[in-house]
């Protein structure tokens, strides 16, 4: 069996974003050295690490150096070339290996992959050209979401089609032949939920709290946890998620995002295999919080039972909030813990941090999130 990596070895992560952070802190309080990639000098992660090497995330020699320097390498972004895994898997231990990150980075290759598991997804089609999209819909009825299969996150590359005039405006959208392309029903959810799974490299499988998920313009607004299903749900979830980490042998974590239907089924929507948006309630909410459970996964350390200490809901900052939040947080009860992610730059739709607010009555605290008047709650109870 591999040995185990241990402070004060080096944990070398690939992207310096806030989830890198994240990793980062928890790592040096459990007293492992940090270094990380990034093309953007004092990155999020870059300011709490002790190396930062700055470099484009597919150069190869940025890859080697980072290699060189690590005992162990983990990424928080997933959109590496297949060229840049091999030189990291034959140069440095890379115990996530490039198998699962090929497949979660194409979404056809995610859904083939999760029904092979034997896991429920959404109907869908793959689509190269405008014959293609007409014959999906066709099948498929209206409306349905179209995504690129490569390269989307937070909404980017998706489209809604409920009228046959948007699907004319699509069929010139699908032309593009450097883009492939799915289409999928669109699922009237009762709720989305998610569940972050961890895996060691001994094999030991443990599963977070089910996540309630609301997106606004596709991104993610409010995770509450426990999420507000009846239990026999929620362990159904839970038992989707090992189930998909036993299949795919994963090392580290895997988020699964869920469509609860109306009629009370789950299908899975997409895959990260990584720390997650809708895990970061772990930080106030679980004795162990997903950064931990990843370190521990990746380092061959035992992994911990994701105890929920406390219902959390936890509010995202995005560009737009952050100047509002900032200039709020003094009149904040203590229970309202904000996380900043020290980006320099605020595009209003960027995420900046967030808020993990501990609460004893769901329904208040959403009352409570509405009147600080800086998020739209509309339509969320
Ligand atoms: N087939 C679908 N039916 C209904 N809503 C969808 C569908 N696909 C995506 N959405 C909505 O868009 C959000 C973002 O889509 P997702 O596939 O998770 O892409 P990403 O998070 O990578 O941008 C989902 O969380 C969901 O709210
Ligand atoms: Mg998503």
């Amino acid at each position: 069996m591999r040995k185990s990596i241990r402070p004060p070895q080096t944990i070398g992560i690939l992207g310096g974003g806030q989830l890198g952070r994240m990793l980062a802190l928890k790592a040096r309080e459990m007293g492992y050295q940090i270094v990380t990639l990034d093309p953007t000098p004092q990155s999020p992660c870059g300011q709490v690490a002790d190396k930062q090497i700055v470099s484009d995330y597919n150069s190869l020699s940025g890859a080697g150096q980072l290699a060189a320097c690590s005992d162990v390498v983990t990424y928080e972004f997933e959109n590496i070339s297949a060229d840049l895994a091999l030189e990291l898997e034959s140069h440095s231990y890379l115990p996530q290996g490039y198998q699962l990150l090929y497949t979660t980075q194409n979404r056809l290759r995610e859904k083939v992959a999760i029904q092979q598991a034997g896991i429920a997804v959404a109907p869908y089609r793959q689509v190269l050209n405008s014959q293609e999209l007409l014959r999906a819909v066709e099948e498929l009825g209206l409306p349905v979401v179209l995504k690129t299969a490569e390269g989307g996150y937070d909404g980017k590359g998706q489209f809604v089609l409920k009228t046959s005039m948007q699907l004319d405006q699509a069929l010139a959208i699908v032309q593009d032949i450097t883009q492939q392309w799915v289409v999928e029903k669109f699922i009237p959810f009762a709720k989305e939920l998610s569940v972050i799974v961890a895996r060691n490299i001994a094999g030991e499988i443990e599963a977070f709290p089910v996540g309630e998920n609301i997106h606004q313009q596709n991104i993610l607004h409010l995770t509450l946890v426990p999420a507000r299903v009846d239990e026999i749900l929620a362990k159904r979830a839970q038992e989707i998620a090992i189930q998909l980490a036993q299949k795919f042998s994963l090392v580290g974590l895997l988020a699964v995002e869920l469509f609860l239907t109306q009629d009370g089924d789950l299908l899975v929507n997409e895959l990260a295999p990584r720390p997650h948006n809708s895990g970061h309630y772990t930080r106030q909410a679980c004795e162990t919080c997903q950064f931990e459970q990843h370190i521990r996964a990746i380092c061959n350390l035992p992994l911990a039972k994701p105890k929920i200490l406390h219902p959390t809901i936890m509010v995202n900052v995005l560009g737009k909030h952050l100047p509002e939040v900032t200039a709020a947080v003094s009149g904040w009860d203590s229970d309202w813990k904000l996380h900043v992610y020290g980006k320099a730059e605020g595009k209003p739709l960027r995420k900046m941090g967030h808020v993990n607010i501990l609460t004893d009555n769901m329904d208040k605290t959403l009352v409570a999130i509405r009147k600080t008047g800086i998020w739209e709650m509309e339509g969320i109870e």
